[in-house]
């Protein structure tokens, strides 16, 4: 059964090379110390989920769905969490398209959902594309959408600060 598909990234061969696979980049700053510090975790949680699959591999004797299991379902949470902090600051500063980009979130929360509910009947090819689905979103996601509502949310910061009245979220 195949999920994904995904025209570019890692695959077994790079996998099987140790190939790195996910790097953070100062590129992707949004100026906003929260929600950098979650997309750089969020990166972190990606990149454990695929070391959990190298460590899988290298361990044929290892049962690969319970070692991924607790990853896949802590990133799985933050993602949760990151998207709920972010809708909550564009909200507070009234960020126009806040609309067309909870529903680019809740697209994606609903395919994470449905692979960790499905998780058990996944083979390890279902996982590895996962894994790239959401390494490639995350990052195609915070470099195009998220930037939007960098700058807006960035003045509406600097403006409550100005106020005295921080605001925290
Ligand atoms: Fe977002």
């Amino acid at each position: 059964m195949v999920l994904y598909s995904v025209s570019k990234g890692i695959s077994l061969d790079d996998i099987r090379k140790e190939k790195k696979f996910v790097e953070w980049d100062s590129k992707f700053e949004m100026g906003i110390e929260k929600i950098d510090s979650q997309h750089k975790k969020l990166v972190e949680l990606c990149d454990g989920l695929y070391k959990k699959i190298m460590e899988t591999r290298a361990d044929s004797s290892s049962d690969w769905h319970e070692s991924m299991k607790g990853a896949l379902k802590e990133c799985a949470d933050y993602v949760l969490v990151h998207f709920r902090d972010e809708e909550t600051l564009m909200k507070a500063a009234g960020f126009p398209a806040l609309a067309e980009h909870k529903r680019s979130h809740e697209m994606f929360t609903k395919k994470v959902v449905e692979t960790v509910k499905s998780f058990s009947e996944l083979s390890i090819t279902d996982a590895i594309q996962f894994v790239r689905f959401l390494h490639e979103w995350i990052f195609t996601h915070i470099a195009h959408e998220d930037k939007l509502f960098a700058k807006p949310c960035r003045d509406y910061i600097s403006e409550r600060e100005s106020l005295g009245e921080p605001f925290s979220f």
